[in-house]
């Protein structure tokens, strides 16, 4: 049994000495919580600013009837309306299929009967708490299920980027360049107009675009000069073999990383590998992580080569504008560049902190 002193009741009828008789009925069976309303135009604001266990609603009444009242709750609660049992005069069939076809649960005939009312009143309340906690139940599974979402999604970018990280450590030890290099990409993304949304999946399938080093020997990756043709013939295929490694396409951040691999040593002018594509024939995505990458490698000490200063790296890039360069972008990058020191600074190579890794996470 439930607890009636728990027991919340709203009862609307018209005429006075009824609300009292209901409510010294109720009273004496034991259920303390009740709320009697005269007006029916009432009940709207006072069902809304508490939750009730059950409406008792009468049907002939002035301004609204009770079909009404009814049709109204529901209008504005839905599923979530509490039972309502209907009080009647009219022993008419009609009537009572009438009420229970506007929503009522229940009816009662009037002049009632006061042992049968307190048993559907019972009934109906027993009702009305197994589904408001089947409702509340419900309502943390589904709160579970965001979570372990948000979990799995998470895991998966932790995954996703200590991928691109371990692609990473073998000619750059500390990760650094594929954050500076992600965040960057982000923020030109944001200055070309993408989406929030795409900016952070930006940021996230950024870190991949090298994970193909992975299939590139050492004597190669690291080695101190310049390549032979042989070498950099195999130098070149990181991308290809990078898109191999992202393929299958399961989720939109590894497509877009995947595409990110193919395409981030293409060049505006067409001379870029591995497919020679030209212009606007290379993703947005592509032309964005290319100016990030070179800028940052350009900055950063390689096995090859030595940092260069920012002023000769944006040179570089200036110089390129057309060539290697979406001209749109490079002007977007000089305008920024403010800010993508900002993130150099941030994020400089001798940094191992795990929490400014985190920050990719996001
Ligand atoms: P990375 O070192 O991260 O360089 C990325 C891109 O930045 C390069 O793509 C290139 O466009 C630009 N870049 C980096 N350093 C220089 C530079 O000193 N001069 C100029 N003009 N551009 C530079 P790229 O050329 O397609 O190379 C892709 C990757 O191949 C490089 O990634 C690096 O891992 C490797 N690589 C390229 N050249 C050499 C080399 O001479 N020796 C060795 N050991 N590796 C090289
Ligand atoms: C790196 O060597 O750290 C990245 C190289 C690239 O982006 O091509
Ligand atoms: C090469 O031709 O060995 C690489 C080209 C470059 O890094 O600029
Ligand atoms: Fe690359
Ligand atoms: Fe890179």
């Amino acid at each position: 049994m439930f607890d009636k002193n728990n027991a919340s009741i709203l009862i609307v009828d018209d005429e006075a000495t009824n609300l009292k008789l209901i409510d010294r009925v109720l009273a004496h069976a034991g259920y303390g919580d009740t709320v009697c309303l005269q007006d029916p135009r009432e009940v709207f604001d006072c069902y809304a600013a508490r939750d009730f266990d059950l409406i008792l609603l009468d049907i002939n009444m002035p301004h609204l009837s009770g079909y009404e009242v009814l049709e109204i709750l529901r209008e504005k609660h839905g599923e979530n309306l509490a039972p309502v049992l209907v009080l009647t005069a009219q022993a008419a069939q009609e009537f009572r299929v009438k009420a229970l076809n506007s929503g009522a649960s229940d009816y009662v005939t009037k002049p009632f009967d006061r042992v049968e009312l307190l048993a559907r009143v019972c009934n109906l309340i027993k009702i009305s708490l197994f589904q408001k906690s089947l409702r509340s139940e419900n309502h943390l599974l589904e709160q579970k299920v965001k979570e372990r979402t948000k979990e799995l999604y998470q895991t998966r970018l932790q995954i996703v980027n200590r991928l691109g990280l371990a692609a990473e450590y073998r000619d750059n030890e500390t990760g650094m360049h594929i954050m500076r290099m992600s965040h960057i990409s982000k923020l030109l993304g944001k200055a070309a107009g993408l989406s929030q949304y795409h900016c952070d999946q930006l940021l996230n399938a950024a870190p991949m675009h090298d994970i193909g080093k992975i299939g590139i020997p050492d004597s190669i990756l690291l080695k101190p000069g310049k390549l032979d043709a042989d070498e950099w013939e195999t130098m070149k295929t990181h991308t290809t073999i990078g898109a191999t490694i992202l393929s299958g396409e399961d989720s939109d951040l590894l497509s877009l990383a995947k595409e990110i691999a193919i395409t981030h040593h293409e060049k505006w002018d067409g001379s870029g590998y591995p497919n020679g594509l030209k212009g606007e024939e290379i993703p947005l995505v592509g032309r964005i992580c290319a100016l990030a990458d070179v800028f940052d490698a350009l900055t950063s000490e390689r096995p090859y080569k030595k940092a260069w200063t920012v002023e000769e790296s944006v040179n570089f890039i200036t110089e390129n504008k057309g060539k290697h360069f979406d001209p749109n972008l490079v002007e977007l990058f000089v305008e920024c560049l403010p800010q993508i020191v900002g993130i150099k600074n941030l994020y400089p190579d001798n940094d191992t902190e795990e929490h400014e890794y985190k920050l990719l996470v996001s």
